[in-house]
This record gives C-alpha cells, sequence and structure tokens, in this order.
C-alpha cells in the first residue's frame, strides 16, 4: 500500500482545505456534507479509508454517517450504519475527550477495535460546535506511521469548517419540522373549529325553527283555552267557590303561557325581521320606551338622568324593545320601596356606541352574569317580580343581530349596570 501523502507539502495541504471550503459552500443538507469530508477531501490527501461519525440525539452513540475506502458502500446508502458508544475505542475517547489521536502502531494501542481487518494507523478528529463533540472523522491506513501532525492539522481545518455547515443544516431541518408541524395544528385545529361552527350554526338553527313553531303553533290552541275559560267566568253563577278559584287560577296561567308564547315568538323572529335598518335618536326613542312603562314609572316614582342622547343606527321596534326591557328590569328588580334611579350613559367606540344603563336596585351575584341571558334563566320568585326570562335573551339577540355585544356589572345589594354597543347612527 502507497502512502504518498505524507510526502505532501504545505502547499498541497492548503489546496486540500480550499477545495474543501469552495465544494462546501455549496452544500445544504447534512448528507451532502458528510459525504463531501468522507469522499473527496480523503481521496485528495490518499487516505485508504475514512468513515464520518455524528453523535445522535441521546447523546450517547457515534453513528456512522458516510464512509471511503473499504468500508465505502454502494450509492451514498449505509445499510448497517457502525455504531460506536461514547467513550469506547479510540473513535469513543476523541467523542470523550474533544482531542485529536494520531496512532502510529494500533496493535500497541489496546483501544483499537478491529472491525474487518487490523490497521495499523489511525488518526481521529473530532467535529466540535460551541465546546461540543458533534461527531468525529476517523481515518486508518493499513501501514504504520501513516500520519503526521500535518494531517491532523489539514483533518482538524477541515472538521471546523464543517461543523458550522452542520449545525445550520441541522437548524434548518429543525425548523422545517417546526414549520410543517404547525401548519398540520392549525389544519387540524382548522377542520375542528370549522365542524364545530358547522354543527352550532345547525344547532341554532334547530332552536330557532324549534322556538318560532312551538310558539307559533301553540298560540292556537291556547287561544281556544282562554275563549272557554273566558265562557266559564261568563257563567260565574252557576260555579261553586272553589270552582271559581281553580278558574282564577287557570286565567292567570293561560295569561302567563300567552305573555311566554310571545316573548318567544319575538325571540325567534329578531333575525328574520324584514324592517330596514334606519337612524334612530334615543331621546326620541326614551319618549316611547317611558310612555309604554308609564303604570309602573309613576308607581316607583323612577327618576331617570341622561342628557342629550345620541342616535343609532339599527331596527326601531327591536332597540325600543332592548330599552324596554333594561328599564322595565331597573324599576322591577329593585330593593322594595325604593325609588329607582336610571342613569344612561353613552361613549363613542370606533363605529359603536357603548351606552351603559345603571340602576341602584338589587345587584345580581357573579356567577349568575353569565346566566341571565339564557332563555327563561330568572332569579327571584315569580311572586315576587313578574316575569318570564325572556327578555334578556332577547336584548342578547337583538344587541347581537346589530352587530354589537352586551354585558353585565353588577354586585348584590349595589345596583346593576347593563354595557352594551350599538352602530353609531353619524357613520351612515
Ligand atoms: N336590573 C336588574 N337588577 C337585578 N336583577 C336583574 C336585573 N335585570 C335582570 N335581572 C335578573 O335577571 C333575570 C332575567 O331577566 P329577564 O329580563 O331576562 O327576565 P324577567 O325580567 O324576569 O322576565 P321578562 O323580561 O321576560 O318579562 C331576572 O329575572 C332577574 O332575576
Ligand atoms: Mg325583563
Amino acid at each position: 500500500m502507497h502512502i504518498e501523502h505524507r510526502q505532501m507539502s504545505r502547499e498541497e495541504h492548503l489546496q486540500i482545505i480550499n477545495d474543501f471550503g469552495m465544494q462546501l459552500l455549496y452544500k445544504t443538507t447534512i448528507n451532502e456534507i458528510v459525504w463531501l469530508i468522507a469522499k473527496s477531501v480523503i481521496a485528495q490527501m490518499g487516505f485508504v479509508d475514512c468513515v464520518v461519525y455524528l453523535i445522535d440525539e441521546s447523546g450517547q452513540h457515534l453513528i456512522q454517517k458516510a464512509a471511503h475506502g473499504f468500508k465505502n458502500p454502494v450509492d451514498e446508502t449505509i445499510l448497517n450504519p457502525i455504531c460506536i458508544e461514547v467513550g469506547k475505542g479510540i473513535v469513543g475517547t476523541v467523542a470523550k475527550t474533544g482531542i485529536p489521536e494520531l496512532i502510529h502502531d494500533t496493535s500497541k494501542d489496546d483501544r483499537y477495535i478491529v472491525d474487518d481487518s487490523q490497521r495499523l494507523s489511525e488518526i481521529a478528529v473530532p467535529i466540535i460546535y460551541e465546546n461540543e463533540v458533534i461527531g468525529v472523522i476517523d481515518c486508518e491506513h493499513p501501514e504504520a506511521n501513516a500520519f503526521n501532525s500535518a494531517d491532523i492539522t489539514t483533518l482538524s481545518t477541515i472538521a471546523s469548517m464543517s461543523s458550522i455547515k452542520i449545525i445550520h443544516a441541522k437548524t434548518l431541518v429543525d425548523l422545517q419540522n417546526h414549520k410543517a408541524n404547525l401548519e398540520k395544528q392549525i389544519e387540524i385545529r382548522t377542520k375542528e373549529l370549522t365542524s364545530t361552527i358547522t354543527s352550532l350554526e345547525k344547532s341554532n338553527q334547530d332552536l330557532e325553527s324549534f322556538a318560532y313553531a312551538a310558539s307559533h303553533d301553540m298560540q292556537e290552541p291556547l287561544r281556544t283555552v282562554v275563549s272557554y275559560l273566558q265562557l266559564l267566568e261568563h257563567n260565574e253563577k252557576s260555579l261553586s267557590e272553589s270552582s271559581k278559584e281553580f278558574l282564577g287560577y287557570a286565567v292567570d296561567g293561560s295569561k302567563r303561557m300567552k305573555n311566554l308564547l310571545d316573548g318567544l315568538l319575538e325571540y325567534s323572529r329578531v333575525k328574520s325581521s324584514s324592517a330596514a335598518f334606519k337612524l334612530i335618536n334615543l331621546d326620541d326613542l326614551m319618549i316611547l320606551v317611558k310612555a309604554d312603562l308609564q303604570v309602573s314609572i309613576r308607581e316607583n316614582d323612577t327618576i331617570f338622568k341622561y342628557e342629550n342622547l345620541p342616535t343609532v343606527f339599527g331596527n326601531k321596534t327591536q332597540i325600543q324593545q332592548l330599552f324596554q326591557n333594561l328599564i322595565s328590569n331597573a324599576i322591577k328588580f329593585q330593593k322594595p320601596d325604593q325609588q329607582a334611579i336610571i342613569e344612561i350613559t353613552v361613549e363613542e367606540k370606533d363605529a359603536f356606541l357603548e351606552i351603559r344603563i345603571k340602576d341602584n336596585g338589587l345587584g345580581i351575584a357573579a356567577h349568575f352574569h353569565d346566566k341571565i341571558f339564557g332563555l327563561f334563566k330568572r332569579l327571584n320568585a315569580n311572586r315576587d317580580y313578574k316575569g318570564s326570562g325572556i327578555g334578556l335573551s332577547l336584548c342578547k339577540r337583538i344587541v347581537e343581530y346589530h352587530n354589537g355585544k352586551i354585558s353585565v356589572e353588577s354586585e348584590v345589594g349595589e345596583g346593576t349596570t347593563f354595557i352594551f354597543t350599538l352602530p353609531k347612527g353619524e357613520e351612515v
């Protein structure tokens, strides 16, 4: 076996490093880099064989990534990569210490591990990145004293040039994996969301058509019940005292039933209203609301505090229902014998107006704040405070139909503020 590389001049060494550097510029994957080391450089240096190892994820093993010479496999594929434990043998020692090894006669070194046949010279240099060994370049030669310190220097230079490239390539792969992973997750999430939205829309539609059908279709039988009850009332004289009392309850019940059905029907109609949106001055609207609620306002002697209310853009009937329910609640859910003070304030929020209706009434405990906007949710006994529990769900639906939001701030005994947004009038 010839060992002419030993006669290589300093210029030849520099030439090899230079050629390697030029080729390395165009390599982007780890595979390309390790094969460049194994093949071209080692061929140029006239070494007999060379293996490039990289340390695996665990940091415990060196895995063969490329090889040239006796161990050269076909087509840049390694069928059974050699695996060496860090710390074992000469290569393992270099991985552990980070110090190159130059062995002139392996038969005298008991760390030497024979694989296919004993080769007397060995040179192993670490590939180091930021003080950490990431791999080892290992070359062997059948004859003793085949390598010298110039070989170590050249190989170490090649190792350090490669290390940065290997880390860059690895980072790129990690980034690509991360990106692919993120994209996959986004895709899964989007699918989940889409299907949730679809099923929500479906159940909303079901609920709406149910509410409409129930409230609409039940009006007729209820009317029949009411008219027969009225007939009975007209013939009161023929009734016993207890029958009269029962009749009173039945009339009461059917009135409540009628209110519920009316409310439900209104609720289910919010989104199907064909009335065009228009400018609504809230000062004017409040005059109508107060006229409708005049009986309870007078009974309670309610005080209103607001001035120069602005104009909103919306469906007039619905906005009136919204204010009417919030103000009737403010009067109704009042401490016994207390005069209600209702304050209305408005603040501009981009294309919307944020309206606050504040009262000095009973207040609502925090854990009910979300619940009160649900259909039929009531916190007080019907005998004390009449109502069907539809008002606030109707308010929420009306506000949302106008692309706004509604919420409540309240503390028991401290009064309640309803806050909602509606489209500004003058934007249109
Ligand atoms: N301003 C308020 N102060 C204290 N509690 C309130 C106030 N507004 C609403 N609530 C509570 O929230 C519940 C739901 O209100 P909502 O307007 O939906 O129903 P209601 O007034 O009882 O019935 P309806 O409005 O359908 O006639 C009320 O029963 C009451 O317990
Ligand atoms: Mg109400």
